[in-house]
């Protein structure tokens, strides 16, 4: 959506995976405090977002949607005001339907009043369900919030969460900064990995503005360390919102040193806007490119498979040029290697990644396009 917003894949954190419909000022003032003490904020996470259940079960004698008072006895305006404060921005969470996902009043033939009140809280991000939606079409229906939005003067990101349904990929740039591809994600690798498979087949799609979302990160939630790595390096690889669900106040050192691993964020939030494909993939042995702004390739080996396993490729199959040397960065192990060789390969452990930033030096030829995957559906 051209309203100069995502122009890289949005990051910050959500209740939902975690809390479900226990939410609160607490919980989100306290989430937003740690997001700066951690280092997440300088880190690029600038998104704290409110999920479903935030609101009472019917709207106010004015038709006005009421941010329920137990849970947020000082309104929803001190908590954006509270957000702000910490020079982080605010997001908030409807349907295009007529209820919520748990049962909420929806936004459908309220657009504009509902646009405007959360324009009026100092809403920053909007997550926009699709329980509900009845009979009209559903990019009809997304796309009214979008121009009620718009016609707010406030900038307001726009999250379609329909599960990627009506092939929202085909229309979604058109209408929100991000779309989910798929269904929820929960905390077990078989979930990821569905997500993974189906959102990494839709990279023409993505770009600046508008971008495939497999759902948010289950880092923290109960997936082994290695397959919470996994998933960070394969969202980073799909350009994908990174977006945490899990409770960092309580999170460990291990999950935290996930989320602050720059050189993966970096490829992320890399400025060309490229989401990364698979070049290769066989017997659940996955290569995945993805072309960097400084003429880099980010190569993430993915072991689906639950032994361990030896992974290779190419400098041609990832899309970089004959060269007289690569420079080969393990952005996990954080070692650097050099060597004239051409082939990449490693032993990548079970469910596990290893993920290279690879540069080459002394280029003999232009760079080839990235081989395009046979099986890539
Ligand atoms: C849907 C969404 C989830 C979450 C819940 C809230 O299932 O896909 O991400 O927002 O609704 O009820």
């Amino acid at each position: 959506l051209s309203n100069g917003l995502a122009v890289t894949p949005p990051m910050g954190w959500n209740d939902w995976n975690a809390f479900g419909c226990n939410v609160s000022e607490a919980l989100v003032e306290q989430t937003a405090q740690y997001m700066v003490t951690s280092g997440m904020k300088a880190a690029g996470y600038e998104y704290v977002n409110i999920d479903d259940c935030w609101m009472t079960s019917s709207r106010d004698a004015s038709g006005n949607l009421v941010a329920d008072p137990a849970k947020f006895p000082d309104g929803m305006k001190a908590v954006a005001d509270y957000v702000h404060s910490l020079g982080l921005k605010f997001g908030l969470y409807e349907e295009a339907g007529t209820a919520t996902c748990a049962g909420f009043p929806g936004s459908l033939g309220h657009e504009t009043q509902d646009a405007n009140l959360f324009a009026s809280w100092g809403v920053d991000y909007l997550k926009y369900d699709n329980c509900n939606g009845g009979s009209e079409p559903t990019q009809q229906r997304y796309d009214a919030m979008r121009d009620a939005l718009a016609a707010t003067g406030r900038p307001i990101l726009f999250a379609l969460c329909e599960w990627g349904a009506d092939s929202v990929w085909t229309w979604g740039a058109q209408t929100g900064n991000m779309w989910r591809t798929t269904s929820d994600i929960s905390p077990n690798f078989g979930s990821m990995l569905n997500n993974f498979h189906s959102n990494v087949a839709l990279a023409q799609y993505a770009g600046p503005g508008g971008w495939n979302d497999p759902d948010m990160l289950e880092v923290g939630n109960g997936m082994s360390a290695t397959e919470d790595q996994s998933e960070f390096s394969l969202w980073a690889q799909m350009a994908a919102p990174l977006v945490s669900g899990t409770d960092l106040r309580n999170a460990s050192a291990a999950t935290m040193a996930i989320y602050l691993n720059k050189d993966v964020i970096a490829v992320d939030q890399d400025p060309l806007g490229k989401q990364g494909t698979e070049v290769s993939s066989s017997g659940g042995l996955d290569v995945l490119a993805k072309p960097l702004s400084n003429g880099d390739v980010s190569v993430v080996l993915f072991n689906e498979n639950t032994t361990a396993a030896t992974i290779s490729t190419t400098a041609a199959a990832v899309g970089l040029p004959s060269a007289s040397s690569y420079t080969l960065n393990d952005l996990w192990a954080h070692t650097s290697t050099t060597s004239s060789s051409s082939t990449f390969s490693a032993s990548v452990p079970a469910h596990g990644v290893v993920m290279y930033r690879v540069t080459a030096k002394g280029a003999t030829s232009a760079s080839p396009s990235p081989s395009v995957s046979a099986s890539a559906s």
